[in-house]
């Protein structure tokens, strides 16, 4: 076990689930300063990506009925392709495995896995044949209901349940585009064999931006606030550039602006929660790797002791999802856009000739007028379907004139750019990325340099001693800051040094400690967990001292005379 993953489940941050009972592969449990981090990002999150944007937050069943996900394709197209050991049953999914023993990328599909296994001659790490690949659903499915039910699946990414409330969605935002959807929340993928650790879970959590935009118009308002900021882009042809966002989307690399800029905008998010930006980059799908709904994938792959991985996907899933959901439901899920002032359209209208259509179509003849006089005609033939029954029409049965006609808009059904955030992925990175050791006062000491404004405890009172009046007084100021909701901790056990050392192991930015001058003049110390340097302030001036420190990053001691 890593250093890390030994001190987050001493600490209590990530803890394995159902322990007691021998634990499960893919399941982690948030353990109190685990939890305490990840709701802390999802509310950087928030900030990003709801509240800075013409977004809005829903919150959407965790169970789905089978319909949303036979017309989202999931029931048909969510699927790995699975290996099993003839010898000892053991059951892998095949790319990864093909990658870990052969080192190879492969076509995930049944015949390209069979076709690979024949010519490698893979065996199972027993030394067993594999039998025929097989492919395998990732989604959950349960029943809804007692007796025989109705078939549901747990949810394989929260998207759905907005693209099921389009509709109203589109009525909340009165009918304009471009605007987004957020929604975070659980997930389930029955993930075949999961052997990475806290990096491939079958439930976990996801924070996921659905953002409408009209077809013709892929372009974001807020573009130009980061199309100057460069990024290591990754193109589907394994190119590496390093580039601006304004070059990408000039050159073609980025396909459109609203991609773009989600792109950059997740940069931002995640250097601001602590990611290193030189272990950062964006790589784009190759054509055989996206999922079934997305015609352009970026992901953001950060590199982590498990290699790269993927932490965000931004993909632009056209207009697939609101269109098959239209389609299976029956709803119109477009939104009318109307034009800035009405257009005139020239169009050729079909007059049907009544002495002709009556005698030949006799009880029908009224139904097929009435269906042609809607009909824009393109050629001398038409096709009608009436009680049913199709009914080819040429121009013996209808004249045709040329119509202008003012239009004052149209019908889109807007496309989707979907940037999608695994919330325990870039938990998880965050923690590598801050896990530092250095040395102080000639001892090595381990440091989670976390960002100051996710750090899971904020501020730790000490008392110097542990005795009073120094363990009353540091209650006290414990329960000041509490109250001003502070992320607060309280500890007289052992000496300072020591104590020091455990708040900087999880990552609490700042230790206040109750010493003799405290009682000689209503001060204390602050002590900065980077440089270990420490100011005394006053105790009515802490406060809004500890509020400004802990909203920015910039260490106590720049801030000098002010404090004292
Ligand atoms: N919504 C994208 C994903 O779950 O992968």
């Amino acid at each position: 076990m890593s250093d890390l993953m030994e001190m987050l489940i001493r600490r209590g941050f990530l803890w394995q689930s159902f322990e007691i009972y021998g634990g499960m592969a893919g399941f982690f449990d948030y353990a109190p300063l685990g939890n305490n981090l990840r709701r802390k990002i999802e509310n950087v999150w928030r900030e990003f990506f709801v509240i800075n944007e013409r977004v809005a937050e829903i919150d959407t069943p965790l169970i789905g009925v089978e319909e949303v996900f036979i017309a989202s394709g999931h029931a048909t197209s969510f699927v790995d392709t699975a290996i099993e050991c003839q010898k000892c049953g053991r059951v892998f999914r095949a790319d990864h495995y093909v990658k870990e023993k052969l080192n190879l990328e492969v076509d995930p599909s049944v015949g390209a896995i069979k076709e690979v296994l024949e010519t490698y001659q893979l065996k199972c790490e027993c030394g067993g044949s594999f039998g025929e690949p097989f492919p395998m659903n990732l989604m959950f499915s349960t029943k809804i209901g007692a007796g025989k039910g109705k078939n549901a699946y747990l949810r394989p990414e929260t998207a759905q349940g907005i693209f099921i409330n389009f509709r109203r969605l589109s009525n909340y935002f009165r009918e304009k585009l471009p605007f987004g959807v957020a929604q975070i929340g659980r997930a389930f993928r029955n993930e075949i064999s999961p052997r990475q650790g806290v990096i491939r879970l079958r439930e976990f959590n996801q924070a996921e931006l659905e953002f409408f935009v009209h077809p013709a118009e892929k372009k974001h308002p807020n573009f130009p606030e980061v199309s100057g900021d460069v990024l290591t882009l990754v193109d589907k042809f394994d190119k590496v550039h390093r580039i601006t966002l304004d070059e990408a989307v000039k050159r073609g690399i980025i396909a459109n602006q609203v991609l773009a800029y989600f792109i950059g905008k997740t940069r931002r998010f995640l250097l601001a929660i602590g990611i290193k930006d030189e272990k950062l980059r964006f790589r784009q799908h190759k054509d055989d790797e996206r999922a079934h709904y997305a015609t352009d994938c970026w992901d953001a792959e950060a590199l982590t002791s498990y290699g790269w991985i993927e932490i965000v996907g931004i993909a632009d899933r056209t207009d697939y999802d609101l269109s098959r959901h239209a389609k299976f439901s029956g709803e119109d899920l477009s939104i009318f856009i109307p034009y800035e002032k009405p257009v005139v359209v020239k169009k050729k209208k079909a007059i049907p000739k009544m002495n002709v259509l009556g005698p030949a179509f006799r009880s029908k003849a009224k139904k097929i007028a009435e269906a042609l006089e809607k009909l824009e005609v393109s050629s001398d033939e038409v096709e009608l379907e009436i009680d049913g029954e199709r009914i080819r029409l040429t121009r013996e049965f209808f004249d045709v004139k040329e119509i202008e006609e003012e239009v004052a808009g149209e019908k889109v059904v807007p496309h989707v750019i979907e940037p999608s955030f695994g919330l325990d992925r870039i938990t998880y990175t965050v923690l590598e990325h801050s896990f530092d050791k250095d040395m102080v006062e000639g001892e090595e000491r381990r440091v989670l340099r976390l960002k100051r404004r996710i750090a899971p405890i904020e501020v730790a009172v000490l008392p110097l001693l542990s005795r009073e009046p120094f363990t009353g007084k540091a209650l006290e100021i414990a329960g000041m800051l509490k109250k001003a909701g502070f992320y607060t901790d309280y500890d007289e056990s052992g000496s300072i040094g020591r104590r020091y050392r455990r708040y900087d192991e999880i990552g609490t930015p700042l230790c206040i400690t109750v010493d003799h001058q405290t009682f000689e003049d209503g001060s204390v110390t602050i002590r900065d967990r980077d440089t270990t340097g420490q100011v005394r302030v006053k105790i009515e001036n802490l406060v809004g001292i500890l509020r400004e420190l802990l909203a920015g990053e910039r260490s106590i001691e720049e801030f000098g005379e002010k404090f004292r």
